[in-house]
């Protein structure tokens, strides 16, 4: 899979994309992710990419012509995100549905955001994660570039992590546990080190039921159940 970030502020994903699960995925090119300099594309001798918002209020926002040359310059027919707050929230089907393209465009705002004769045009998805206001869509970038990778067959080593983790069938994951088995007072499940598969199975299912409930039973009502009960997990 490819991605490309267009970006004011390239430095923020130098290390970013040399670090643990992600900068192994860039290293054994299971993931391609270039950075572009969007100043590269500015205006005059300043290099120019944004200007003040009209009728506003005095901030900045970056100007659709640099934008629009960074991404004609890619010719390459791709998907164009852009993190914004005023996006679709992101979700876990979000992130399946989007790592499925071959080349992602990220297109980050900063200031007041992006021209929206440029949101309106060019952009696939206009994308929030969550309701807070950052200064800018390149942490947004690297959560997408985060959660996109690790579906991506290979990079996350057993296969089992990612299909079991949370918002897997829309539930949250159930507890984990390491060495030791008793720690301060406090020890791990029984059933954990019973080497009984099938009982850790069920307890594990019905941690991530019981852990969904409390937590977030906003879930609940969309997760996927059939597997459960057709396994009889709760009978
Ligand atoms: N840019 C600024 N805030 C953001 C948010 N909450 N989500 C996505 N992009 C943003």
């Amino acid at each position: 899979m490819k991605i490309t970030v267009l970006t004011a502020f390239p430095e923020f994903f130098r290390s970013f994309l040399e670090t643990s699960i992600v900068g192994k995925a860039v290293e054994r090119g299971l993931l391609e992710v270039s950075v572009v300099d969007l100043r590269g594309y500015g205006e005059g001798d300043y290099r120019r990419i944004d200007d003040y918002s009209f009728g506003g209020n005095g901030g900045m926002v970056l100007m659709a012509e640099p934008l629009t040359k960074a991404l004609e310059d890619l010719n390459d027919p791709s998907y164009v995100v852009y993190p914004s707050p005023q996006g679709v929230t992101l979700t876990q089907e979000i992130v399946e549905s989007i790592s499925t393209k071959d080349h992602l465009v990220i297109v980050c705002g900063h200031y007041e955001g992006v021209d929206e004769r440029f949101v309106g045009s060019k952009v696939d998805m206009e994308l929030s994660i969550g309701d807070y206001v950052l200064t800018g869509g390149e942490l947004p970038a690297m959560v997408v570039i985060d959660s996109v990778s690790r579906l991506i067959p290979g990079v996350v080593g057993k296969g089992r992590a990612v299909v079991e983790d949370s918002f897997y069938r829309g539930m949250l994951d159930n507890p984990h546990f390491t060495r030791p088995a008793e720690w301060r007072d406090m020890k791990v499940p029984p059933v954990l080190l019973s080497g009984n598969d099938k009982e850790i199975e069920l307890w594990r299912r019905r941690e991530s039921v019981s852990r969904t409930l409390t937590r977030r039973p906003d879930l609940m009502a969309r997760a996927s159940l059939r597997d459960y009960l057709e396994k009889g997990y709760y009978v």
